[in-house]
């Protein structure tokens, strides 16, 4: 039987420095700590810790599935004890994402944000990681459908005939918890009607559909569904595979070329623009925000990460790149029109996506002042 490999990426808010800005390093340290431990005890076959703005982000590679409790377990007491220290510290949020303390086998649903996807290596098996802070899982669903699904984006769509087939979408409705399966491009007006509702849909998986390839996974938590209120944002992760057959690592990244919007920003009540940046800035400031997204390719490799000489995980830290400053560039502009626009929608989000916020105190306290008119 060839080997299946699991790519987990769980990540968590477990409080921050400086207000929700950035992860500082005693959090990144209880991380690292504890995945090198897990890797010399076998659990997993390597790791690499990093941040997207206030978010605490576990790669990890492994083989033993999806969904599996050891590794959930891992990250869970992970989180806890970096939210420990967060709390020691008097780190703003200590805690944040953790909405429930008592772990049952799977971290899904906790809070915490998971994309996990078990492959079959193939010859070769580059993947890129996104993370993204001040954002929600749907920020996905534009960049997705153009990566398997534009073949304005995607060239190999056109030109290369193992792609000829098209690729699967699976969409999520979060807010009834089902789930559809939409092909491309025989679907796709109907999969762009689901998944144009960034704040409802949210692309989950998608296959290559001529052989039911895994090429992608992304995190669909909705906090404010869990905790039926306003308690920070989603900050989703996603994993994507490609090149022979797939999509080029380079038509994964194109999409972000140019900036565009997402909802989340401030309080997660605010329209605000992507920007993509290497590491170095992943942090949030003007406006807690604008919303960041970082990109870091790797190499699977015999159940690991394909490592340098010395054994540590080769990252390319992707968008890092003079050409996505033409998308930062972008993000600083939309960024400065929408905080002209203050409070007034849509800069800032409709009242459905409000309902989850401290806005509603607000109202709830003129309510007897309303008269009939
Ligand atoms: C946190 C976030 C921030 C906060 C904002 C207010 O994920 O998106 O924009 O919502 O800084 O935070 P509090 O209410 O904690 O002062
Ligand atoms: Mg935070
Ligand atoms: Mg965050």
């Amino acid at each position: 039987m060839p080997r299946k490999t699991t790519i987990s990426l769980i990540k968590c808010d477990v409080g921050s420095l400086a207000g929700h800005h950035i992860v500082p390093k005693p959090l990144l340290n209880i991380a690292e700590k504890n995945l090198k431990k897990a890797k010399e005890e076998g659990l997993i076959n390597n790791y690499y810790v990093f941040n997207a703005g206030d978010d605490l982000e576990l790669l990890m590679v492994h083989e033993k599935g999806e969904s599996n409790p050891e590794i959930h377990e891992l990250a869970f007491n992970t989180f806890q004890e970096a939210a420990n220290k967060a709390l020691a510290l008097k780190l703003y949020g200590a805690g944040q994402d953790l909405l429930k303390t008592a772990f049952a086998g799977n971290i899904c649903g906790m809070g915490p944000g998971v994309a996990e996807m078990e492959i079959q290596e193939r010859g070769s098996d580059p993947i890129v990681v996104f993370a993204a802070d001040k954002t929600s899982a749907g920020a996905f669903n534009f960049p997705l459908f153009r990566i398997f699904g534009d073949p304005m984006n995607t060239a190999g769509l056109v030109i290369d005939p193992n792609m000829a087939g098209g690729f699967k979408f699976e969409v999520m409705d979060t807010m009834h918890n089902t789930k559809v399966i939409l092909k491309c491009p025989e679907e796709m007006y109907d999969l762009i009607a689901l998944i144009g509702t960034v704040q409802r849909y949210v692309v989950s998986r998608v296959w290559r559909a001529s052989d039911d390839l895994i090429c992608a996974t992304g995190s669909v938590t909705r906090l404010s569904l869990i905790a039926g209120k306003y308690v920070g944002k989603d900050d989703p992760v996603m994993i994507v595979r490609a090149q022979h057959g797939l999509p080029a690592v380079g038509e994964v990244l194109v999409p972000f070329m140019h900036s565009y919007l997402v909802e989340g920003w401030m309080r997660g009540s605010h329209w605000g623009p992507i920007m993509p940046v290497g590491l170095k800035n992943s942090e949030c400031t003007a406006f807690d925000g604008p919303p960041r997204i970082v990109a870091l390719g790797f190499q699977v490799s015999n159940g690991e990460i394909a490592c340098d000489d010395d054994s540590k995980p080769m990252m390319a830290d992707m968008f890092d790149d003079p050409v996505f400053a033409l998308a930062r560039r972008e993000a600083v502009e939309y960024a400065a029109m929408l905080r002209r626009m203050g409070e007034f929608e849509p800069a800032r989000l409709g009242p459905e996506e409000m309902e989850y916020t401290t806005l509603q105190q607000v109202l709830e306290r003129l309510k007897e002042r309303f008269k009939p008119a």
